[in-house]
């Protein structure tokens, strides 16, 4: 048949925010995986949809892997940016992370686009989507075309939504 065409994707944001629940659960059901753990260092994933094959890099969020994030910003083409909702505490955290880099000379001035997950929006203390876009600033980002979904990775809710506009913003 026809070869998708592959794009290759870098999965960034805070430790437990849930960056590889989302992306194991955009695997077909038999790829999954069954248990999650903090992510070391990262890990190359794929996954398909009806026109792209992507490449993810799951990086871990942790503080001390943080620093490796930068070595993979020149060969992605897009960037999705993962938020725990209910991370208030966090979310200046998350915020420095995001403004970091968005300002990289190997980021900035490409129009690369951004999906963001707003994520753990089944938890109680979770803020709405456009509560999180607020906190984040995302109305100041003007060079990139970007996207934020509720997302619920443990059901699987919103993911799809999200992956429907990548697809779309890569054709
Ligand atoms: P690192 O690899 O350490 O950077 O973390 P990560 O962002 O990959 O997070 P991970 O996918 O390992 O998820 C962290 C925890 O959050 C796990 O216990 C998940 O089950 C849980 N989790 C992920 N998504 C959701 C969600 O939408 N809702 C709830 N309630 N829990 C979630
Ligand atoms: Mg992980």
């Amino acid at each position: 048949g026809l070869k998708k065409k592959e794009v290759h994707v870098l999965c960034l944001g805070l430790d437990n925010s849930g960056k590889t629940t989302i992306i194991n659960k955009l695997k077909p059901s038999n790829a999954q995986a069954q248990d999650i753990v903090p992510t070391i260092g990262f890990s190359i994933e794929k996954f398909k949809t009806s026109s792209l094959s992507f490449t993810v890099f799951d990086m871990s969020g942790q503080g001390r892997y943080r620093n490796l994030w930068e070595h993979y910003y020149k060969d992605c083409q897009a960037i999705i940016f993962v938020i725990d909702s209910s991370d208030i505490l966090r979310m200046v955290v998350a915020k420095e992370e995001l403004d970091t880099l968005l300002t990289h000379p190997d980021l900035k001035h490409r129009r690369i686009p951004i999906l963001f997950f707003a994520n753990k929006m089944d938890l109680r203390d979770a803020v709405s989507s456009v509560k999180v876009s607020h906190l984040l600033t995302l109305e100041n980002i003007k060079d990139k075309p970007w996207h934020i979904c509720a997302s619920d990775a443990l059901k699987g809710e919103g993911l799809q939504e999200g992956v429907d506009w990548l697809q779309d913003q890569i054709q």
